[in-house]
């Protein structure tokens, strides 16, 4: 038999069996009242997944179209914003925000750590007229979740700034409630922690960032806010919609609003706990100092290429993801968002003890999946 192949990278992540039914159905059009039905109920539950009156835009792209949309739709040409660049998806919002003539405050910051809150400070005494901050919630790339709460707090004391948020790796594994947290503009995409195929981003913005609308000059046609918000409001969309995926997050967002978001951040957390204990008692460095639920990054032993690990793990049947730009062939990612439970990270574990063994690093088997059902047992 051919080995069985499990999913352990950040996005895609595997599908549960009530997605893949409702990705199975004959497609139907998207002009009919069926449709807008099924779409009024995502918009619907959208907003409880957000904890929001106010429902968010989908567009038929992957997340980085939303993330364009960001950046298109609530900012002028010339405006500053601040970009906490920490990884590869910090540098995709400082190469937009460049792309569409925005001043960058370029706040680089080593892969694996997060922002200093006194860099900060300074950056916006500097800087008062920052319009924007631009960030990621979860930085898949390195695996760290940056505090974007202290990031609110610090825009509501500027003038004229919004907070601009990437939770594509972030909604589905936390509780992210954007108006709790003071975050006026939310990006996601279909297939993290939604638990889709790619193809569906989602953009949510609040009351001050849609006064922004009717006054930015930048252009845009497709990712065009105004036109989509018109539109779905009364159960449409400008363009032809990802008609499957969104009749697919129907059930998707049915499985995480049954769960309850406290319970689902709780399991996140668990199984990004069981992971990171397991790995360190297994001997690996962690890749990120402010460490994300989502996905968890280690760096291979010393002497042993990151990728060639991935290649015997995968031969095991454990596809896991590598390390970007600089840390090709350093690290490896291990995701566990969405349809994951703690048995999957017992499994995946087990998986890499067996993979480190093999391709030459010496390990007491079992020391790692010990370690992740003994962190597991502390919530059970
Ligand atoms: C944090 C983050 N931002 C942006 C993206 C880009 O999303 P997409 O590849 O769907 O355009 C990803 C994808 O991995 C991501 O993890």
């Amino acid at each position: 038999m051919k080995v069985k192949e499990r999913l352990f990278t950040p996005g895609p992540v595997p599908l549960p069996p009530e997605v893949i039914k409702a990705l199975g159905q004959q497609i139907i059009h998207h002009r009919t009242p069926e449709f807008t039905k099924a779409f009024m109920e995502v918009r619907e539950k959208l907003k409880r997944l957000l904890k929001t009156e106010r429902a968010p835009v989908m567009f038929a792209s992957s997340g980085t179209g939303s993330m364009e949309a960001a950046v298109t739709n609530f900012f002028r040409r010339g405006d500053r914003v601040l970009v906490i660049n920490a990884g590869k998806f910090g540098q995709r919002w400082r190469d937009l925000a460049k792309t569409f003539e925005l001043k960058v405050v370029d706040y680089e910051i080593e892969w694996g750590k997060t922002y200093d809150r006194e860099r900060i400070l300074e950056i916006i005494g500097e800087f008062p007229d920052i319009k924007g901050i631009l960030v990621q919630h979860s930085e898949t790339s390195t695996t760290t979740l940056h505090d974007v709460n202290y990031l609110a707090e610090v825009c509501k004391k500027l003038d004229d700034c919004i907070l601009v948020v990437d939770g594509i790796t972030s909604i589905g594994v936390y509780e992210v409630y954007p108006e709790e947290i003071g975050i006026d503009v939310l990006v996601t995409g279909s297939q993290k922690a939604l638990m889709l195929p790619p193809g569906l981003s989602i953009l949510w913005f609040s009351e001050k960032a849609e006064e922004r609308l009717e006054k930015s000059d930048i252009g845009k046609y497709y990712f065009s806010v105004l036109s989509e918000v018109k539109k779905q409001e009364k159960g449409q969309t400008a363009y032809t919609p990802a008609i499957n995926l969104i009749l697919a997050l129907n059930e998707s967002l049915n499985l995480i609003l049954e769960e309850g978001l406290p319970q689902l951040a709780r399991r996140h957390e668990v199984m990004a706990k069981a992971t990171r204990e397991a790995l360190k008692e297994i001997g690996l460095k962690l890749l990120s100092e402010s460490p994300a639920n989502s996905a968890t990054g280690a760096y291979a032993p010393a002497g042993i290429d990151a990728d060639e690990f991935r290649k015997v793990l995968l031969k095991l049947g454990f596809r896991v993801a590598g390390g970007q730009d600089h840390l090709k062939g350093k690290i490896f990612r291990i995701a566990h968002m969405g349809y994951f439970d703690v048995m999957d990270i017992v499994q995946v574990i087990a998986g890499v003890e067996f993979a480190l063994e093999k391709i030459g690093y010496t390990v007491e088997i079992g020391k790692g999946v010990r370690k992740a059902q003994e962190i597991v047992l502390e919530y059970i």
